[in-house]
């Protein structure tokens, strides 16, 4: 498979990707409030789809709760990860790893109706503006019913605008803000692309209901200034305690650096 400009870039970050992002304190923080919102969705004896899984934490994660994962990415390295980890936390017979570009869903060979659920997290979902074909082709993948969680980076962080422009750099204060923009990772630069929650919900198709919408990063700031944070943990903690009240908000949603998603498949 040839790999697209960001699994080429994720390919070439795989191995430093855990200690770089993964294990940063406020990724940690957020990944632990995602687990508990999907614990809810998808019970012990689930079979779930992964779009681009990363190292595997989270799909590792679901097989030690009984869940049943197949794991997809783009990026070999990444597959690579997900096998040893899920080899070492010794679930490996719960999760199964396939290549797969969420970015092409035209070139997939899933059975139909043959998942409780698909998730995607972590902005994976923003390496494509493909939503529509995306949404289309899980429905076919997704029995009905079953549930699709995501976590995207949103168009407006609040935080980031007013973090840069307070720093009188508009131009990465206001850098989301056309929907799009360039990323680069290990050196390789690609697209990225930042829907609000209205746009991917309306992409993601007729098919799809939504029954829950979340916003993260309200008060939490975005990766690139985890760094800043780590440093103050009395004002980590406050901003966590600020993050929960706000988060079931709708409003938020929009405002927040990442915005997660449940659609219920019709
Ligand atoms: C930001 S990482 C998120 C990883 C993981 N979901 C997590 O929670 O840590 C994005 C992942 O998407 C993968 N990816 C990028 N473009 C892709 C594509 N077109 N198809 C499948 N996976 C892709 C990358 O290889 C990378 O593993």
């Amino acid at each position: 498979m040839n790999l697209p400009e960001s699994g080429a870039a994720f390919e070439r970050v795989a191995e430093t990707y855990d200690a770089d992002s993964t294990d940063a304190p406020v990724s940690r923080w957020l990944r632990q409030q995602l687990w508990t919102w999907l614990a809810e969705l998808f019970p012990s004896g689930s079979h779930l789809l992964e779009l681009g899984c990363g190292t595997g934490e989270d799909a590792v994660w679901f097989a030690r709760r009984g869940v049943r994962v197949l794991a997809t990415d783009i990026s070999p390295q990444m597959l690579a990860l997900t096998a040893r980890k899920a080899a070492q936390s010794e679930v490996a017979a719960l999760v199964q790893t396939q290549p797969l570009d969420f970015a092409r869903p035209e070139t997939w060979q899933l059975p139909e109706n043959a998942f409780d659920g698909v998730y995607s997290n972590y902005g994976a979902l923003n390496c494509t503006a493909n939503w529509s074909a995306l949404g289309a082709a899980l429905a076919r993948a997704v029995r009905p019913s079953g549930y699709a969680a995501f976590s995207l980076i949103g168009r407006f962080s609040l935080v980031e605008t007013l973090w840069h422009a307070a720093h009188l750099d508009l131009r990465t204060a206001s850098r989301r803000w056309r929907g799009m923009g360039t990323a680069r990772i290990g050196g390789i630069a690609f697209p990225i692309y930042y829907p609000t929650p209205r746009v991917f919900r309306r992409a993601f198709g007729a098919a799809w209901r939504l029954r829950a919408l979340r916003g993260w990063g309200v008060f939490l700031p975005p990766s690139d200034l985890y760094g800043a944070l780590a440093r103050r943990p009395r004002l980590f903690r406050l901003l966590c305690k600020l993050e929960r009240l706000v988060a079931p908000w709708a409003l938020s949603a929009y405002l927040a650096d990442q915005f997660w998603m449940v659609l219920q498949r019709c």
